[in-house]
């Protein structure tokens, strides 16, 4: 292990199924965004661990801005020497923020960091890392800090890729943890459901960024208790639909079941839809797209998915005249407007 090694996590949205997911056993679809923070690690005679986001670097003696990578640092340090690998100091250096000119886009920074520290740790000793055991310890990381998150970020962006997350009982694991060591927890069923999906469907998958910063955690707190079975039942009909629609190339129905996601959000609590994501959902207006809030809303992004190329470009142009930003476009197969071959 003496080489400098290098990895790199990723970003992503909710596609449908945001606040439900926060109810374990209910369902989510996210898509990996691939916008990447990156890491740089090497062995060091002492702990050395700098991030762009702050102008200094810290050891491990505990530092507030530093915490969460810290801990993600004892965690997984821990873990290391429960499979016997014998630890030692290192340089890490992240880069890459998920922001411009200062302001987040609000695409899971937080459980990148996370991501990323254990990937660089795991490059390090050259310990095999699969995605699901990646998955695991990040959420032991984030469920230890008292996160009230879902994990459906982790899910994501540890799977790499477009995922359905059924969500798992975080308060029941956080309860294991108390009595357990980590290789117990590890091994348990934890409940969850993570499967990559590779879409029939023909789109483009756009992302509007509304240059206005949201804090999950904060919205989480506001809009919780508005959570009940009406939003929850009908929020997994719409998610369930749009597995059934990605599956079957049904656009009718991924159209209607968004549009029913998106409703369901506009119910639950104002903050969701603030002025700039109902500018952005309602440009769809009069095109073959579909729009919504991604996310906890309040500001951060919204996506659209736009069924015609000339659609596409027109509700980036919409959005443009409103103030919002093409953040990120993804084609998913062809377009029946498009000549094939
Ligand atoms: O705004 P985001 O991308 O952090 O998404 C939050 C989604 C919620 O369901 C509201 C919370 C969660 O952790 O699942
Ligand atoms: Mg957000």
């Amino acid at each position: 292990m003496k080489i400098k090694k290098e990895v790199r996590a990723g970003g992503k949205l909710y596609v449908a199924g945001e606040y439900s997911i926060l109810t374990p056993g209910q369902t989510a679809i996210i898509q990996f965004i691939p916008i990447y923070m990156q890491a740089e690690i090497q062995p060091a005679s002492t702990y050395r661990i700098q991030s762009d986001m702050f102008p200094f670097a810290v050891d491990l003696t505990p530092n507030t801005d530093y915490a969460l990578i810290q801990e993600t640092v004892h965690l997984m340090n821990a873990y290391l020497q429960s499979q016997g690998v014998a630890i030692s100091p290192f340089d890490l250096r992240i880069g890459g923020k998920f922001e411009r000119e200062g302001k987040k886009f609000g695409i899971g920074s937080s459980g990148s960091v996370v991501l990323l520290t254990l990937k660089a740790m795991a490059a390090l000793y050259d310990f095999p890392l699969p995605a699901d055991l990646l998955f695991r310890l990040a959420c032991l990381v984030l469920i230890q800090r008292g996160d009230n998150g879902s994990m459906g970020d982790l899910a994501c962006i540890a799977y790499e890729g477009l995922v359905s997350y059924r969500s798992f009982d975080r308060r029941a694991l956080a309860e294991q943890l108390q009595d357990q060591d980590l290789d117990q927890v590890l091994a348990l069923d934890w409940g969850y459901e993570i499967e990559l999906l590779s879409p029939q469907l023909s789109y483009t998958f756009l992302v509007g960024w509304t240059q206005e910063p949201a804090i999950s955690r904060d919205l989480i707190n506001r809009v919780r208790s508005a959570i009940g079975p009406v939003f929850l039942k009908g929020t997994e009909q719409a998610v369930q639909d749009l597995l059934v629609a990605f599956q079957e190339a049904d656009r009718d129905l991924a159209w209607s079941s968004i549009g029913r996601a998106s409703d369901l959000l506009l119910s639950l609590n104002e903050v969701i839809y603030t002025k700039k994501l109902a500018q952005l959902k309602r440009a769809e207006e009069g095109l073959k797209v579909i729009a919504k809030s991604s996310g906890a809303g309040g500001g951060d992004c919204g996506i659209a998915l736009a069924f015609e190329e000339a659609a596409a470009q027109e509700i980036v142009r919409r959005w443009r005249e409103a103030g919002i930003d093409l953040l990120y476009s993804e084609r998913m197969g062809e377009y029946d407007d498009q000549p094939k071959g």
